[in-house]
Order: C-alpha cells, then sequence, then structure tokens
C-alpha cells in the first residue's frame, strides 16, 4: 500500500473506532459485534482515503470529509457483507477472515448490513459539515447505492450469471458488463471522491473533474478485482480466489482475456489521471493512488 495511502487509512480507521463506541445501548450487543467485526476488519479503506484525499486536493482540512469518510465505508461494508451471503456470492473468506454469516449467522449478518445503512447516512446528518453540504451529499450517496446504482449494478451482475453469454453480441456483453461494473462498484467510489470535493468546498468545475477521475478509477477498480480473483490468491486478497469463473460471472478476464482486461484498465487510468490535471500539482495524491490501483496485489 502507497505510503500516503497506510497514513490516511490509520488515521480513518482510529476515528471510525470511536464512531462505533458511540452507538448506544438500544444496539443488542451480538449486532454490535457483528457490524465491529465487520467495519473494523483489515480492509483497504479506499473509499474513506479517497474522500479525504479529494477534499484535501481542493483545499479543504481532511476533518472535514471525516463524517463523508466514515458513511461511506459503513456503506460499502454493508455491500460487502450481503454480497458475501449465500443468496449472493456465497463466500466465506473477507478481509483474511470467515465472512460475517459464518462467524455469526445469515439472520445477523442481514440485519448488520441493513443497520450499516442508516447509519451511514446518520453519521453525515450528525456531522458538522454545513446544512447544504450535508444535503448534497446525503442525495448523491443515496444515488450511487440504490437502485439505479450498487443495488441496481449487484442485482444485473447476478442476472449475467444465469444468462448464456451466447444470447448478446459480443458488443452487448462488453456494454452490459461495462454497466455492471459502473454501478456495483464505480458508482459508490465516484461517490466518494465528490463527497471529499463537497466537504472541502470544490467548485462546479473542480467537482466535475473529480467525479470524472471517480467515474474512470471506479471502472478500473473492479477490472483489476476481476484480474485478480484470476491471478492472485487468497493468502494475498484475504478472499477466496477463482471464484468468479466457478459461479459463471460475467467479467473482464472472461469477456476479454488477461491482456485485454488489464489494457482497458490501463486506459481508465490515463483518463482518470487527466481528467483531474486542472488541480495542478495538488491532484499528485489522487495520481498516485489511481497508478496504485493498477499496480496493486490485493
Ligand atoms: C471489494 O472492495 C469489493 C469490490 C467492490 C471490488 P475492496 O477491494 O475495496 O475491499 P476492502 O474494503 O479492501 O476489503
Ligand atoms: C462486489 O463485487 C461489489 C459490491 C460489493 C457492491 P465482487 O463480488 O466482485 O466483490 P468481491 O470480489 O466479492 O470482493
Ligand atoms: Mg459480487
Ligand atoms: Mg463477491
Ligand atoms: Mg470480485
Amino acid at each position: 500500500m502507497l505510503d500516503r495511502w497506510r497514513a490516511q487509512a490509520e488515521w480513518f480507521d482510529a476515528r471510525l473506532a470511536e464512531r462505533l463506541d458511540a452507538i448506544g445501548r438500544d444496539c443488542p450487543d451480538n449486532l454490535r459485534e457483528a457490524i465491529k467485526y465487520s467495519l473494523l476488519a483489515p480492509g483497504k479503506r479506499l473509499r474513506p482515503v479517497l474522500c479525504l484525499m479529494a477534499c484535501e486536493a481542493v483545499g479543504g482540512a481532511r476533518e472535514e470529509a471525516l463524517a463523508s469518510s466514515i458513511a461511506l465505508e459503513m456503506m460499502h461494508c454493508y455491500s460487502l457483507i450481503h454480497d458475501d451471503l449465500p443468496a449472493m456470492d456465497d463466500d466465506d473468506l473477507r478481509r483474511g477472515r470467515p465472512t460475517c454469516h459464518v462467524q455469526f449467522d445469515e439472520a445477523t449478518a442481514i440485519l448488520a448490513g441493513d443497520a450499516l445503512q442508516p447509519l451511514a447516512f446518520q453519521t453525515l446528518l450528525e456531522s458538522q459539515l454545513p446544512a447544504d453540504a450535508i444535503c448534497e451529499s446525503s442525495l448523491v450517496l443515496a444515488r450511487a447505492v440504490g437502485a439505479e446504482g450498487m443495488v441496481g449494478g449487484q442485482m444485473d451482475d447476478l442476472l449475467a450469471e444465469k444468462r448464456e453469454p451466447s444470447a448478446l453480441s459480443s458488443d452487448q456483453n462488453a456494454e452490459w458488463l461495462r454497466a455492471i461494473h459502473r454501478r456495483k462498484t464505480g458508482a459508490l467510489i465516484q461517490a466518494s471522491v465528490e463527497l471529499g470535493g463537497i466537504a472541502g468546498g470544490a467548485s462546479p468545475g473542480i467537482r466535475h473533474a473529480l467525479v470524472e477521475y471517480g467515474r474512470a478509477i471506479g471502472i478500473s477498480f473492479q477490472i483489476v478485482d476481476d484480474l485478480l480473483d484470476v491471478e492472485s490468491t487468497c493468502e494475498n486478497t484475504g478472499k477466496m480466489t477463482g471464484k468468479d469463473s466457478a459461479r459463471g460471472k460475467l467479467t473482464y478476464p472472461s469477456l476479454f482475456g488477461i491482456e485485454a482486461s488489464r489494457e482497458q484498465a490501463r486506459a481508465w487510468i490515463a483518463d482518470a489521471v487527466n481528467s483531474i490535471a486542472c488541480l495542478g500539482n495538488r491532484n499528485e495524491p489522487l495520481v498516485g493512488l489511481a497508478h496504485y490501483i493498477l499496480e496493486r496485489s490485493c
């Protein structure tokens, strides 16, 4: 992991733990444990770090983006808990540990995911951000994770498992796959950068540049995730590998092969870097992070 990324992630982790300690006593112990178990597990913290870095890139202080970054990680964590359920990807390993439903049980995992969604919005709504920034951030986040965003992408990801690839032309398959990745993973990553921009008070032009950057790294991130499922190990990734082809997922390597997939991921990263040229040398952490997305091994 890049040093700058790691430093931001460590700063974030300490504050995330404090936020969880503030959950009141009406929350049942097993639900609290399941939330903590999944949220505090060693993830890369890409979304919160993006949010903090975007805020700093537009001249804000990272403290201003803290609540947004916590909300993003909560939303992401819920998506992982539900993604791993038997009814979805049916995975036993996540972040190097048994998945939430294995460690607890299915009902507790479903409820932990359910609880994390309002907790994310609550964290934003209780923050010290100006009211208009809270309002805009909530709207951006809601759109990113809803039926037209992450959840829609997850639905099509599952439907694609069942559909015969030959039912569509190769262009149609490519278009469909890109739309899945844009929504199931790209939308929340794009929102992460945008929320950082909002918290830091970005102008409309700069905010647009950040959104373009977020869109491009978001798709690239999922292409690399697909590649790691083929090329990496569960020791590196902390999750089972080789599962996508076993389940018949529509992925970049399955549709285009390894080399062409890597080439597309590279092209998206080049686009991302171009999009934020307007930030001048303040863009450096975000440029470094974009390159790291390509090189990462976990
Ligand atoms: C995994 O996301 C799910 C995808 C959207 C590909 P990450 O690779 O960011 O997972 P963590 O947060 O580091 O565990
Ligand atoms: C997950 O995509 C996307 C979301 C959780 C929204 P994957 O199913 O490819 O993620 P992993 O590989 O299980 O982390
Ligand atoms: Mg999935
Ligand atoms: Mg999965
Ligand atoms: Mg995957």
